[in-house]
C-alpha cells in the first residue's frame, strides 16, 4: 500500500507506478487529490478525508474489463453497507455509481495500461463535492463517524472476495449481486450517449457482459454499453441544495 498526503491523482500514480515496472496488487490511497478525475474527463474534486483510492490489477482478457466495475461496485456497497444502520439507502446505478438515497456516494473509473489495469474508486466519506450534473451526498449525513483508511479497509476485504469468485464463477454470480442493489429496475429512464444523444426507455436488466438492457417506447429492446442514465426520480444537484 503506498498512502500519500497529496498526489494530483491517484489514479495517474497507479499508471506512473505500472510504467516504472510495479505490478498487480498496489493500492494508492491518497488523503486529496489535487487533479482528481472522474469518467468522460470530468474533474472529481477531493478535499481531504474522503476515499480517493487506486488498485493496480493484471489486466483481465477480452471485454471483461468492463465486468471489473461492477466486482467493484458490489464490493464498494458492501463494505459501505456496513456503516449504515439501513443498508436499503444503499444502491448501485449502471454503469458504476455508488448511491446512498438516491443522491452519488461514490464513483469508478478504471484506466488500462497494457498487462494491467488500475482500478480507482472515490467515496464521499467526510464530505460531499458539489456536482454540476448528479446531486452528491458523503456518509456523514447518515451520523456516524468513519474513515476513509476503514471504509478502504472494508473495501479491499470485499473486493478480494468478490475477484475470487469472478475469476472462478464468472460474471454471473456479480451481476446477481449487482441487480440486487440496482437503482431504477424497471423504471423509465433517459440514456445520454457519449455523442450527446439520448433516447429514452425501460431500464429492464443488465446483460451478460454487463450492458444495459431497456424497452425502448416503440416496444423493442436494445443495448447500451456506454453511457449516462438519468431517472425520472433522479435528485438533481438544484434539488439537493433545497
Ligand atoms: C466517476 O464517477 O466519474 C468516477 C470517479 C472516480 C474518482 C476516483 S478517486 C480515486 C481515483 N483517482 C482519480 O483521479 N479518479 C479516481
Amino acid at each position: 500500500m503506498l498512502a500519500l498526503d497529496s498526489i494530483d491523482s491517484t489514479n495517474a500514480e497507479a499508471l506512473r507506478r505500472i510504467n516504472a515496472g510495479d505490478g498487480a496488487g498496489l493500492v494508492v490511497f491518497a488523503d486529496h487529490q489535487t487533479s482528481g478525475h472522474g469518467r468522460r474527463g470530468r474533474p472529481w474534486l477531493s478535499g481531504p478525508g474522503n476515499l480517493h483510492a487506486s488498485l493496480i490489477l493484471d489486466a483481465p482478457r477480452g471485454d471483461r474489463v468492463g465486468q471489473l466495475a461492477f466486482v467493484t461496485a458490489v464490493a464498494a456497497v458492501e463494505a459501505v453497507a456496513a456503516d449504515l444502520s439501513d443498508p436499503s439507502r444503499l444502491g448501485v446505478k449502471w454503469p458504476n455509481d455508488l448511491l446512498l438515497d438516491g443522491r452519488k456516494l461514490g464513483g469508478i473509473l478504471i484506466e488500462g495500461a497494457g498487462e494491467h489495469c488500475v482500478i480507482g474508486i472515490g467515496i464521499n466519506v467526510t464530505h460531499m463535492p458539489v456536482s454540476s450534473e448528479f446531486a452528491a451526498i458523503s456518509l456523514p449525513d447518515e451520523g456516524r463517524a468513519v474513515t476513509a483508511a476503514a471504509v478502504l479497509s472494508a473495501f479491499c476485504h470485499a473486493f478480494e472476495d468478490w475477484l475470487r469468485q469472478w475469476r472462478q464463477d464468472g460474471f454471473a454470480p456479480i451481476r446477481g449481486e449487482w441487480l440486487r442493489w440496482a437503482v431504477g429496475l424497471g423504471k423509465p429512464l433517459v440514456a445520454r450517449f457519449p455523442d450527446g444523444t439520448s433516447v429514452r426507455g425501460i431500464f429492464r436488466n443488465i446483460d451478460e457482459i454487463g450492458a444495459l438492457r431497456m424497452t425502448m417506447e416503440d416496444g423493442t429492446h436494445r443495448s447500451i454499453a456506454a453511457g449516462e442514465v438519468f431517472f425520472d426520480t433522479d435528485v438533481t444537484p438544484d434539488a439537493s441544495r433545497d
